[in-house]
């Protein structure tokens, strides 16, 4: 597998209609389109002519195999995480890109992936619970596309095993798009462009399992990058520690904290959020589940959120018919959390203060709470604040350079 780099990968992945939009040698359509132009027919149908999807085709590695390159603080290997029978290639992605802003994968052309997972919105939709089709509600908050590169299952309850299994599940809810998987590919064969593309990367027409394909290739491309706690995690050995004489004649581990402590600086942190972060490993316990890379063990518990009401959603029992699961959900991950509000899997919790005095007394009370963890932790007003603040500030990241992309 040849190992590119993600951010050029990804710029020649997401831009280059884009860019030989701007070269203006495009046949067809393109030549002579404003910046502005094109910007107003980003995730709009028709805006990408046939002579552009031939270009991209035709482009050099454009089928060739690639690895996401890791993030700081990203430690996982990303090319055991993806499988085998769907390798990462630039023209597949640009394809499942497409897809996943495309409203014509819904039945009435309304909904696409982005509208409840929208990247200006920190890849949700910022409300309690998801709309689709026809204004129809759901019952649950739509959660982060970032990083689920990084973890196995997909849903708050963890019914799909795969990124693929998870993609065909909103083209078919009648709720959400209304939608088969085997109709969206009928529709997605009848648009030459498309037709073209699968023609060349799956060797055939549309399927609902080549369309789950190209979607989850695009989903593992949205990474989120290094974050000040990341590059706080890395310096904090170096802060304040003076080095032994033989360890000032060591080049290689000089230049190594030398490294550390500048990135530090180019991405600092506030007292305030490095008391937060001493209080979220340790008094506040949030890190006995929120734990790892990616903030989250990929364990279900039960924190009594929306326990209390008539008719409570009972989460990962529902998937497992086990009653020791009931009101269980995942552990979510907290890089980029403050994009994300409201929080929880009902969304009825407004914001990170209401997070964390949640969990200050101790969760709802109710006969499956998970009381191994979740217990009253007596933190004062201060300290709630300063938990909000280490999420806020250290767990933010710059989003993923994923522009929005013109469609057949
Ligand atoms: C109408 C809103 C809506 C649409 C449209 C929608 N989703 Fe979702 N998505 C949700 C909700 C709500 C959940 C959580 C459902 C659950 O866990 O039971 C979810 C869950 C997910 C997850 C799991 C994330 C995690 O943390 O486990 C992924 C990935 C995802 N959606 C991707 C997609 C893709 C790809 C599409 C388009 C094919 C799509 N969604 C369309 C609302 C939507
Ligand atoms: C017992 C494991 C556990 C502990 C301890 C824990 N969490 Fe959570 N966290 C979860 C689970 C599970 C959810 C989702 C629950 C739900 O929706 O019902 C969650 C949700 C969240 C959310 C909302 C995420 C979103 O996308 O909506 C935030 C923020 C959060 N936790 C922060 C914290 C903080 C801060 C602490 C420490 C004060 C903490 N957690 C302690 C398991 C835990």
């Amino acid at each position: 597998m040849t190992i590119h780099r993600l951010f050029p990968t990804l710029f020649l992945v997401l831009a280059s209609s884009l860019l030989f939009l701007a070269c203006g040698d495009a046949d067809e359509g393109g030549a002579g389109r404003s910046q502005a132009e094109i910007d107003a027919l980003r995730g709009k149908p028709g805006g990408l002519s046939l002579a552009e999807i031939k270009a991209s085709l035709a482009e050099p590695g454009a089928h060739e195999s690639f690895v996401p390159e890791a993030p700081f603080g990203i430690t996982s290997k990303l090319a055991e995480l993806i499988p085998a029978d769907n390798p990462m290639t630039p023209a597949k992605v640009r394809l499942g890109a497409q897809l996943y802003f495309d409203p014509r994968l819904s039945k009435d052309d309304s909904v696409s992936c982005a509208t409840c997972h929208h990247p200006d919105k920190g890849w949700t939709d910022n409300a309690p619970v998801s709309t689709g089709i026809a204004g129809q509600k759901g019952g649950r908050s739509a959660p982060t596309v970032m990083n689920r590169i990084l973890h196995p299952t997909q849903f708050w309850d963890g019914r799909a095993a795969s990124i693929e299994e998870q993609a065909l599940g909103p083209i078919g809810n009648p709720i959400e798009m209304g939608f088969s998987a085997e109709d969206a590919a009928t529709k997605v064969n009848a648009i030459e462009g498309y037709r073209i593309q699968f023609e060349r990367v799956f060797g055939g027409p549309a399927t609902a399992d080549a369309i789950a394909k190209a979607i989850a290739c695009f989903e593992r491309t949205v990474i989120t990058a290094g974050a000040p706690n990341d590059y706080y995690a890395a310096a904090k050995p170096w802060i304040g520690y003076e080095p032994s004489e033989s360890e000032k004649k060591n080049e290689k581990l000089m230049a190594r904290r030398d490294k550390a402590l500048a990135e530090l600086k180019a991405h600092p942190i506030s007292e305030a959020a490095i008391r937060g972060r001493e209080l979220f490993f340790g008094k506040a316990e949030c890190s006995l589940c929120h734990v790892g890379e990616n903030f989250s063990d990929e364990l279900y518990w039960n924190l009594g959120i929306g326990m209390d009401q008539e008719k409570p959603d009972h989460g990962r029992e529902d998937f497992t018919k086990e009653e020791k699961d009931r009101g269980k959900f995942r552990t979510p991950t907290l890089r980029n959390i403050h994009l994300t509000a409201p929080y929880m899997h009902d969304g009825s919790l407004k914001t990170l203060t209401e997070v964390v005095q949640h969990y200050n007394k101790g969760g709802t009370p109710n006969p499956w709470l998970s009381t191994d963890r979740i217990r009253p932790l007596k933190l004062s007003d201060q300290e709630v604040a300063d938990v909000v603040t280490y999420m806020r500030e250290a767990l933010a990241s710059p989003q993923p350079a994923i522009e929005i992309p013109l469609l057949p």
